[in-house]
C-alpha cells in the first residue's frame, strides 16, 4: 500500500497507542512529568503482561516453556540493538542508568589510575558524576568538573577544549541536561576526545525521549539512556563499543565473561522488562507505518524518521508554552526559545516556591513536579534560591496536546495575575 506520508504527528493515533489514557485519572491529567518517567506504549505492556502471565520462569533450558522465556528476552535485547542500529553484543541492559554508570566507572579502573584525569560536567544528573568521583577517589585520579555558566546553566565548549590534556582518560558528558534542556554539542565533544585519545561516555537519558539517539553517527565509546523514559519498561540501556569494552574490567561472573553482552551486567535485571522491550520496536514500527506507509527500511532508520516527527510536535508545543509565558515573572533555566533545546522546561517563579507552583498546577489536574531532579550541583551553581525547593519542571512527551499546553499557560498566567 502506498499512502501519502503525514508531515505532522497524528497525536490522536499516538494517544490511542497508550492504554494509560483509557484510565480516568490519566485521561483528566495533563501530564508534564515525562522526564521523570513516561507512560508506557501498549505493545510494551502486552509483552510485559504476556511474559508474567505465561512465561515467568528461569529463562533458557531444554523445556519449551524455558525456551519461550529465553526467546522473548533475546527478542527484547535484539530489538533495542536494532532500533539503535548497533550490534546486540554492545548492549548492556541494567536496572537503571545510575546502575550502569556505577558499573562502568568500576570497570574503568582498568584505564583510570594515579595521574589520570576524568572530566564530568556540572550540568549532569548525579548519576554521571558521583560514580566517576568515587572512581577517582579510589584510584588516585583527579576529577575535573566542566563548569556551567551561573546564569544560563550552559556549558562552553572552549572550556572543555582547554580542560583536555594528555592525562584525560575519559570525559562523561550529558547529551542534554534534565533541567537546562540545551542540546550539548556532543559531536564536537566526541571529536575533541578522539583527537586527544580520551574516551567519551554520553548520558542520553534526558535526550533520548525527545529524539532517538544516533549512535552509529555519533560513535561514542559509551552511550546510556533509560527505557522507562522512552515509553517502555524500567531499564537502563548502555551501549559500549566492542573496542572500548575489551579494555575494561568485566563486572560479571567470571564464567560469563565470554558472553559479551554480560560483561557489564552486574545485576541481572527483571526478565519480563527485558522481554517487553520488543514492544518498543512494535510501537515505533506501527507508528512509522501509520505516518509513512509500508517501508523496507531498517528499524533504525524508521525509528529515527518517526522520532523526528515526534520531536517536531514537541517543539511546536513547547514553543507555544514559552511564548505564552514569556511576559510572566518567571525565570526560565536555559534558553527562552526552542532554538537548540529539547522540550523540557525548568522554571522558577518570582511569586511562588516551586513546590507551591507544582501543587497549584496539580489542583487543576496538571502534573509537573518540582525539586532538584538529582542535578543538585547545577541547581546550586545557577543560584536557585532554595536548592531543596529547586525548580518547577514542565517536561513534554510526544503524546502531549495543544489543549494541555493551553491549560498550563492559562494557570501560570492566572497565578501570576495576568490573563491572555
Ligand atoms: C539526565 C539523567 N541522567 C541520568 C539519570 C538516571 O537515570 P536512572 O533513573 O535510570 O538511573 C536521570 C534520571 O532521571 C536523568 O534525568
Amino acid at each position: 500500500m502506498s499512502i501519502k506520508p503525514l508531515t505532522t504527528l497524528d497525536v490522536g493515533y499516538i494517544r490511542g497507542c497508550f492504554p494509560t489514557f483509557e484510565e480516568t485519572l490519566a485521561a483528566k491529567t495533563a501530564f508534564f512529568e515525562n522526564a521523570g518517567g513516561s507512560y508506557v506504549a501498549g505493545p510494551v505492556l502486552d509483552k510485559l503482561i504476556h511474559f508474567y502471565r505465561y512465561n515467568k520462569v528461569q529463562p533458557y533450558g531444554a523445556s519449551d516453556i524455558l525456551k519461550a522465556a529465553g526467546e522473548q528476552m533475546d527478542a527484547g535485547r535484539d530489538t533495542i540493538a536494532a532500533l539503535l542500529g548497533v550490534d546486540t553484543q554492545t548492549i548492556t541492559l541494567g536496572a537503571s542508568t545510575t546502575q550502569n554508570f556505577n558499573t562502568l566507572a568500576i570497570a574503568c579502573s582498568a584505564i583510570v589510575g594515579p595521574g589520570s584525569e576524568v572530566i564530568v560536567t556540572e550540568q549532569d544528573h548525579e548519576a554521571n558524576i558521583g560514580a566517576w568521583q568515587r572512581l577517582c577517589e579510589r584510584s588516585g585520579a583527579t576529577l575535573r568538573i566542566w563548569p556551567v555558566d551561573a546564569v544560563s546553566g550552559e556549558l562552553d565548549i572552549t572550556t572543555f577544549e582547554q580542560m583536555l590534556n594528555a592525562n584525560t582518560a575519559i570525559a562523561c558528558v550529558t547529551h542534554s541536561s534534565n533541567i537546562v534542556g540545551t542540546i550539548n554539542p556532543v559531536e564536537k565533544v566526541i571529536s575533541l576526545c578522539r583527537s586527544n585519545g580520551t574516551r567519551i561516555a554520553i548520558d542520553g537519558v534526558s535526550y533520548a525521549p525527545h529524539r532517538w539517539p544516533d549512535i552509529p553517527v555519533l560513535k561514542p565509546d559509551v552511550y546510556c539512556f533509560s527505557t522507562y523514559k522512552t515509553y517502555a519498561t524500567h531499564l537502563g540501556v548502555m551501549y559500549c563499543s566492542e573496542e572500548f569494552a575489551d579494555l575494561l574490567d568485566p563486572q560479571c561472573h567470571y564464567f560469563n565473561c565470554q558472553h559479551r553482552q554480560k560483561r557489564f551486567d552486574s545485576s541481572g535485571p527483571d526478565h519480563a522488562s527485558i522481554a517487553a522491550l520488543a514492544g518498543l520496536g512494535e510501537y515505533f514500527e506501527q507508528s512509522h507505518r501509520h505516518h509513512f506507509g509500508d517501508s523496507e527500511q531498517s528499524a533504525y532508520k524508521k525509528t529515527r524518521e518517526i522520532s523526528q516527527l515526534m520531536h517536531a510536535h514537541e517543539t511546536m508545543l513547547c514553543d507555544k508554552l514559552l511564548s505564552g509565558i514569556a511576559d510572566l515573572p518567571l525565570r526560565i533555566i536555559g534558553r527562552p526559545t526552542m532554538q537548540g533545546r529539547e522540550a523540557n522546561i525548568a522554571l522558577v517563579s518570582g511569586k511562588y516556591s516551586s513546590s507551591e507552583l507544582s501543587a497549584q498546577l496539580a489542583r487543576v489536574d496538571i502534573a509537573a513536579a518540582s525539586g532538584d531532579f538529582y542535578a543538585r550541583r547545577l541547581i546550586e551553581k545557577t543560584a536557585i534560591e532554595n536548592p531543596d525547593d529547586g525548580v518547577l519542571r514542565i517536561s513534554f512527551a510526544h503524546y502531549n496536546t495543544i489543549d494541555e499546553v493551553n491549560r498550563v499557560i492559562d494557570i501560570l498566567r492566572r497565578l501570576h495575575g495576568t490573563t491572555r
